[in-house]
């Protein structure tokens, strides 16, 4: 497969709006090319089932601004598939990227097909016990769990509501016996925050002596709980690489857009998890907003100091669904205040492409998020939201 530029990641979105009267229904679109419709892949348990054009008009995509509003899809389920349960993707034409919240669950009668073989799965507490009567020897390119669904931060633009589920640890274990037979990247924490779970260790422990060795382990944490934790015994369990969000180093604008994280603590945490762990992989993961973005060189500089290997810019975007109610009553007003305005994030690209760092920096634009944060196997290191 060829790796795509940011560019391309930076033009394409779309979403899988849900199934209504056994249609599959969502939407996809080109921002460069905002009127022409464009084709998306239907994927069945990871084969690809049918290219279909995304061309239907729909009044709220008009209004949200996706282009002439003629960018909606109807795919009907196949009739063959009646009663089974299977995971159905809908990705971009010919490429890897699923469009938001693809895939999901097409809940039947009878279970997936053994030795089944998916690009990526998510769990988490509401889809798991589905997960467990559903899934046989699969081979998963890129799991992503989040164990907990809650989290000890209030950053100002993230929506993710949350609740006192939680997946427990026999779950995990029989999901790492008996479903899945292969993984290439396994990634805890998601949606939410993995350190604030005290049982953190034992999901380890678990995934240890399990027959499962992922090429790459990789946890992405807010950092403010890294002392509580032992990461070195992480590291021992398999642990590759940890996903830090951090957006800036100036603590004032971090105490406004992190909301309850604080710097001193995060940046005592970082030094002293690298003194521990020389060896583990550090990857920052930062949101580029109107406040953040001045001081991404600073960021930088103090990534570099740790021996970050890779910087993850993703400019701030609005990525709750129609769906969802935010968990924060001010997340619209927060992300209208701290979106950049058009062309800000690319000249930040422009003006970072002569740093020396620049090897090492992905640039993520608003535009294509949607789809860009559910490619987990060539984004490398990005995140994905339920
Ligand atoms: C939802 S968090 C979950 C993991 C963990 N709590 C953390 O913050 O690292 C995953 C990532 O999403 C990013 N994120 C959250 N809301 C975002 C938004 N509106 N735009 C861009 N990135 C966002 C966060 O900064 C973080 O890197
Ligand atoms: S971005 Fe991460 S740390 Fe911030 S509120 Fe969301 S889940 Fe918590």
């Amino acid at each position: 497969m060829t790796k795509r530029n940011s560019l391309q990641f930076a033009v394409q979105s779309g979403c899988l709006d849900g199934v209504f009267q056994n249609q599959v229904v969502g939407w996809a679109w080109n921002s460069l090319t905002p009127d022409e419709p464009v084709d998306v892949d239907i994927y069945i348990n990871g084969e690809l089932d049918k290219t279909i054009k995304a061309d239907r008009y729909r009044e709220d995509l008009l209004e949200a601004g996706i282009g002439n509003g003629a960018h909606c899809f109807m795919y009907p389920l196949p009739p063959e598939n009646n009663g089974s349960t299977y995971l159905l993707s809908v990705r971009l034409a010919g490429t890897t990227s699923e469009i938001s919240k693809s895939p999901i669950w097409i809940n039947g009668n009878e279970k997936l097909k053994t030795k089944s073989h998916l690009t990526t799965l998510k769990l988490d507490p509401d889809n798991i016990a589905f997960s467990l009567e559903n899934l046989e020897a699969a081979t998963i390119d890129h799991l992503l769990i989040d164990i907990n669904d809650t989290c000890n931060a209030e950053c100002v633009y993230c929506p993710n509501p949350r609740t006192k589920k939680r997946i427990e640890l026999e779950q995990f274990q029989t999901l790492l016996d008996r479903c899945v037979e292969k993984v290439d990247t396994l990634q805890i924490g998601c949606g939410q925050e993995p350190t604030l779970d005290v049982r953190l260790p034992d999901f380890y422990r678990a995934l240890h002596s399990s027959k499962l060795k992922p090429r790459r382990l990789t946890m992405i944490t807010n950092a403010t709980m890294l002392h509580r934790h032992d990461v070195g015994f992480f590291r021992d369990c398999g642990l590759t690489d940890l996903q830090i969000s951090l957006d800036t180093v100036d603590p004032e604008i971090n105490a406004i857009t992190r909301r309850g994280t604080e710097l001193e603590q995060i940046v005592k945490n970082l030094r002293y998890f690298r003194e521990k762990c020389p060896d583990l992989g550090v990857i920052f993961s930062v949101v580029v907003n109107s406040m953040t973005i001045g001081g991404i060189e600073d960021l930088i500089k103090f990534g570099d100091s740790l021996g970050v290997s890779h910087y993850y810019l993703r400019e701030v975007f609005d990525h709750a669904p129609a769906s969802l109610i935010p968990r924060n009553d001010d997340y619209k007003d927060w992300i209208k205040k701290i979106s950049l305005k058009p062309g800000e994030f690319q000249q930040m690209q422009q003006r970072l492409s002569r740093h020396r760092s620049i090897k090492k920096i992905s640039f993520i634009a608003a535009e294509g998020l949607g789809s860009v944060l559910q490619d987990m196997r060539q984004a490398d290191g990005s995140v994905r939201f339920s």
